[in-house]
């Protein structure tokens, strides 16, 4: 392969001369990876024609978002939420991602209780006062993915419940928090799990944030426990999800039999978590799905 000269129109497909583009950064990873850091590919890294779909794309998956938590009530079953994300979705032209993706038969995730993530909505299921409802939310649109996630209280829930609620959102946030230029993937996880071990609680690690955009599921993984200053640097253009699992007891679960997509924890006590998707910028982070 010819090696990219200066003039040459840039790899990310800005139409931009390589030097007024991504040069510079190369430049910068090359030496980073010869001191062995670990450094993003290029197909990590989006240009900014990218960053717009995949804007617009989480827009739409916010108000789907918006949309559930203004109709999320006791009484209703997780069916009824299922409805509203395809309803909303599809009368915005996007599709939701879940549907049929590797065989998932709904539109959105809702995890109740006890479940960690990949609940199955179901007319079975009936929320009812003092539960605790995880909705994840994905949307492809022209082609471009988003993925987010938040808790829902039903009614009013016990003060440890919400206490579990309010530290794992507090847990996205402290990962958001280290988001910038050159920092690590290992930072989000440590701070995450620091700030969950600190109040008693374990994280879940059979599933981690992702690549998101250009497909649903994308490299880096992003592991919600770990060592600050270790892992992927992170460098401007990338677009992931943080989206951290707190379970009140043991970390361990296992996944459901029959629908082999739903996770559970092994001890039945509760499990919450929230999801951002994040772009990094020049100078820290973006939350794409506000
Ligand atoms: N939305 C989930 C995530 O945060 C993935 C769900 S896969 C599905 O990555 F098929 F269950 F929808
Ligand atoms: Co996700």
């Amino acid at each position: 392969m010819k090696k990219l000269g200066r003039n040459d129109p840039c790899w990310c497909g800005s139409h931009k001369k390589y030097k007024q583009c991504h040069m510079a950064l190369d430049d910068k990873l090359r030496l980073l990876s010869m001191r062995g850091e670990e450094i993003p590919s290029h197909a990590m890294i989006r240009n900014a024609e990218q960053i717009e779909k995949i804007r617009e794309s989480a827009k739409i998956n916010t108000a789907v978002l918006d949309e559930v938590s203004k109709h999320i009530h006791v009484g209703m079953t997780t069916q009824e939420i299922d409805d509203i994300v395809y309803a909303f979705t599809t009368s915005h032209g996007a599709i939701p991602a879940p549907l049929n993706y590797e065989g998932f038969p709904k539109s959105v995730c809702t995890s109740v209780n006890n479940e960690i993530c990949h609940g199955i909505p179901s007319d079975q299921v009936i929320l009812k006062e003092g539960d605790i409802v995880n909705v994840d939310v994905s949307t492809i649109y022209n082609g471009y993915y988003s993925d987010a996630s938040r808790m829902f209280c039903i009614g009013k829930v016990s003060p440890e419940a919400k206490r579990l609620v309010d530290v794992t959102k507090e847990c996205l946030y402290k990962g958001i928090e280290t988001v910038r230029p050159f920092s690590h993937i290992g930072d989000i996880g440590a701070a995450i799990e620091a700030h969950a071990k600190a109040n008693g609680y374990s994280v879940v690690v059979e599933f981690v944030g992702h690549g998101v955009g250009i497909d649903f599921h994308e490299d880096p993984m992003v592991p919600h426990y770990g060592v600050a200053g270790t892992g992927m640097v992170l460098v401007p253009g990338m677009t992931f999800t943080i989206e951290p699992m707190i379970n009140q007891g043991t970390a361990s679960l296992y996944i459901d039999r029959e629908n082999n997509w739903t996770s559970y924890t092994s001890d039945g006590k509760l499990s919450a978590q929230w999801e951002h998707m994040l772009l990094v910028t020049e100078d820290g982070y973006e939350i794409l799905s506000k």
